[in-house]
């Protein structure tokens, strides 16, 4: 199979050689940005006079031709060509003869990559914030739900202070908040046009690089030629921050399961997100979660993999960093599917009200609370502390709940209390009184719903 640079070769490779180093198979997926990227690049030929007003016109029609199949399927890719720049070009030139080879002058396929994967990019981190949005929202509505709902706050996983329920999800929309806007400020240096930079030294041509950015939607050009060919910094944070989303949803993962588990019972996935056991007749098993869970490894890896191809590697272009495709490929399809799970599994879950209230009156979660009551009387905190403590060692010697004590126990423990401590211990009271802001006071979390709907209605 002749090759579009056989020219300095006296022998072609064997066909395994061959399928060794060729990208087609997963480059592939380029296609529509590589033929965007050449029609901007010959309009611009023609606008810079390099080749005619009708070259370029039949020019643009044979890639249009080329498009048009890939987009019916029918276009077929060759291994022998390598990837899929060279499989374009050479249907080209198939498709209208010699004058197809024209459309690569004044560019190089190292150029030619990275414009692609810039728009590729783009594009799909755009669909991933919407994505995000849509999360955010089943967050947001069932929150809405759920304001006045308790559930255990932990910490060390152990039962700390009750929360509102729509508190605890919520932690999860400023989570993605902050995920949305590291998407967001990347996109400042994904759509910047490497086009032109040709193989590393710029080129002799008369080109207009400006043109073709603006052709092909891009904010600006790369200052440095060497730069522009070499960098993959916008794929390394395409993935930095897609690795810190994935944690985010691999740590809600984990607590969905937690939740799930036959010991909370706090909430019910719906059966459209669970499965059940080949064997066990009873089980409903939270495959969904824990397949997120298990996939943020694979995007961390990518996310390593690549940081690990660039770290040796001398300007400009080499042929290592053909590596770093399949782990974005991988990572745009992982976390875009990730997070349409997610969406559905949070708003189709069913939130069990009545296990989550009996679980926050069945502990000690309330005790901070009865310091702060003695504090507030003007006890310092830290006797304050340590009275409570013995409050507690008590019921649990009794073992009863603080709520479940006699007032003579209170009462012989420290003068302050009075009769108001039982309306104090209750959880909702516990929760509804953490009003500072941020907090998980049912006032703060109608404040916090409000603000969320804000920033995702904003766009
Ligand atoms: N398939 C190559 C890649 O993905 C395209 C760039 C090839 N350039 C070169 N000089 N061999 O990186």
């Amino acid at each position: 199979m002749s090759k579009l640079w056989g020219g300095r070769f006296t022998k072609s490779a064997e066909e395994w050689v061959d399928e060794f180093g060729a990208s087609i198979g997963f480059d592939k997926q380029l296609v529509f940005e590589d033929i965007q990227g050449s029609i901007a690049h010959v309009t611009m030929l023609a606008a810079c006079e390099i080749v005619t007003e009708e070259e370029k016109n039949t020019i643009v029609a044979g890639l249009q031709t080329l498009k048009k199949k890939a987009e019916e399927g029918t276009l077929a890719y060759e291994v022998a060509q390598e990837d899929i720049h060279l499989n374009i070009e050479k249907q080209l030139i198939d498709e209208i003869g010699p004058l197809g080879g024209k459309l690569h002058t004044g560019r190089s396929r190292n150029d030619q990559v990275a414009t692609d994967m810039h728009l590729y990019l783009y594009h799909e981190t755009k669909t991933i914030m919407h994505a995000i949005r849509a999360m955010q929202e089943s967050l947001i509505h069932k929150a809405q739900e759920h304001v006045e709902t308790l559930i255990p706050g932990y910490t060390h996983l152990q039962r700390a202070q009750p929360v509102s329920f729509a508190h605890h999800l919520l932690a999860y929309f400023w989570m993605l908040e902050r995920d949305y806007s590291r998407f967001e400020d990347s996109l400042k240096r994904v759509n910047v046009s490497p086009l032109g930079a040709g193989a590393l030294a710029g080129t002799t041509f008369p080109i207009d690089r400006h043109l073709t950015a603006e052709l092909l939607g891009f904010d600006g050009i790369y200052e440095n030629s060497l730069d522009a060919v070499s960098d993959r910094d916008f794929i390394l944070e395409f993935l930095s921050a897609s690795s810190t989303l994935m944690m985010h949803l691999s740590r809600l993962c984990e607590e969905m399961i937690f939740w799930s588990s036959q010991e909370c019972q706090f909430i019910e996935l719906d059966d459209a997100f669970a499965t059940g056991s080949s064997i066990m007749p009873q089980k409903k098993n939270p495959d969904m979660a824990e397949l997120i869970r298990g996939k943020t490894g694979r995007v961390y890896g990518n996310l390593f993999s690549l940081l690990t191809t660039l770290k040796g590697l001398p300007l400009a272009y080499n042929k290592d960093m053909q590596e770093d495709k399949e782990g974005m490929f991988d990572t745009v399809v992982t976390v875009k599917g990730s997070l349409r799970i997610f969406s559905g599994m949070i708003s189709s879950m069913s939130v069990k009200t009545e296990q989550m209230e009996a679980a926050v009156s069945q502990d000690f979660s309330n005790a901070t609370e009865l310091a702060d009551y003695l504090a507030t009387k003007g006890m310092p905190f830290r006797e304050a502390h340590e009275v409570v403590g013995k409050l507690v060692l008590k019921a649990i010697q009794k073992n009863v709940y603080l709520l479940d004590l006699a007032m003579t126990d209170y009462t012989e423990a420290s003068a302050l209390f009075d009769e108001d401590i039982y309306e104090v211990l209750q959880p909702k009271t516990v929760v509804a009184r953490r009003n500072s802001a941020g907090g998980t006071g049912f006032a703060q979390v109608e404040i916090a719903i409000e603000k969320a709907k804000e920033l995702v209605n904003k766009g």
